[in-house]
This record gives structure tokens, sequence and C-alpha cells, in this order.
């Protein structure tokens, strides 16, 4: 016999699933994200790495509309906006995922123009340039299996930076993370 469409459909959404729980895994037990867990990280570690976020946090707004824009499905088009919605703050500037990250900037101390003279090495580079090249691409499966687990990732490393920034910054209320 062969299988349905609908069982078809389940395997292969149950192996997509299963690729991005491994990645998610991975993620979860790189040596870094482990030590922001288990709060090893020395400030000058984690500020890098809030210099990085911010640059994340600043160019993927634009990840999300050259995805749009190259999507011809209006269900995922309409996830991306709602995604979109809520990265700009749902129009309050003061509610944007970025503003959030200025604020938290501010909160630890830190100037808009320590994140603008940040000398950008080659991990937040190759991260940059990657999900630029897969958010303008072709093929919707490669761009959209990327956003899967950037998604899925981003709750797990902004858990290990709060356990990280507390030991520094125990005071901190931001809602960035
Ligand atoms: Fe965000």
């Amino acid at each position: 016999m062969f299988p349905t469409t609908e069982t078809v459909k389940c395997e292969y959404i149950l192996e997509l699933e299963n690729f991005v729980d491994a990645s998610l895994d991975r993620i979860r037990s790189h040596p870094f994200i482990a030590a922001g867990f288990d709060r090893r990280l020395s400030q000058q570690q984690i500020v890098r790495w809030l210099m990085c976020a911010g640059r994340e946090s600043r160019s993927f707004p634009h990840v999300i509309e050259n995805m749009m824009e190259r999507t011809d499905s209006p269900k995922i088009v309409h996830i991306l906006e709602q995604n979109l919605q809520d990265e700009n703050g749902h129009g309050k500037l003061e509610h944007a995922h970025f503003t959030h990250y200025l604020d938290l900037l501010k909160e630890i101390g830190l100037s808009n123009s320590n994140f603008e003279e940040y000398n950008e090495k080659a991990g937040i580079q190759l991260t940059l340039s990657l999900a630029f090249n897969i958010s303008t691409q072709k093929s919707q499966g490669i761009s959209l299996g990327y956003m899967l687990v950037n998604e899925g990732m981003t709750s797990i490393t902004y858990a290990s930076m709060r356990s990280a920034f507390s030991v520094y910054f125990p005071a901190i209320q931001t809602p960035f993370f």
C-alpha cells in the first residue's frame, strides 16, 4: 500500500521536528552556552556577547522582510508579518526589540557609541552574512528551516545569558532576554 498524502506529511513534519530538536540540543550543549547557564562567563565575555547580540537584533527585522519578499505562501507571509510586528514593537518604538536592547546597554552602563564602535570579529560577521544570504536565496525550505532553528535557539541563548548576567548585574530589569 502507498502512504497517503497525510501520512507523508506527518512523517515529513516529524523528520523536520527531529532535525530542529537535534540542532537545539547542540546549541544547548555548546560550551559557551553551557558556561552561561553555569555562570562561568567573565564580564568581558558577556559584554562581547551583548555587542554581537545587538548587531543580530538590529539586522533581524531586515532578514524577516527579505524572507517575506520571497515567500509565495500567504500563510507563511502572515506568520512572518506577525514576527516582524513583534520585532518592531507593534508600532510602538519603545517596545521594539532593538530598543529593549539599547535600554539594556544603558542599564549596565554602556552607551550607544560603545555599541556602534564595537569592532566586529569573524563570528558575528559570519552570522550576519549567513542570515542575510539565507534570507535572500530562492529556496523557501532552506530559509524557513534556518528560521525554525534561529527562533528556537533564541530562548536558549537568552536564558543562558540571563543567567550569566545575573552574576555581574543582579538587579537587571531588562525585557530583552
Ligand atoms: Fe527579537
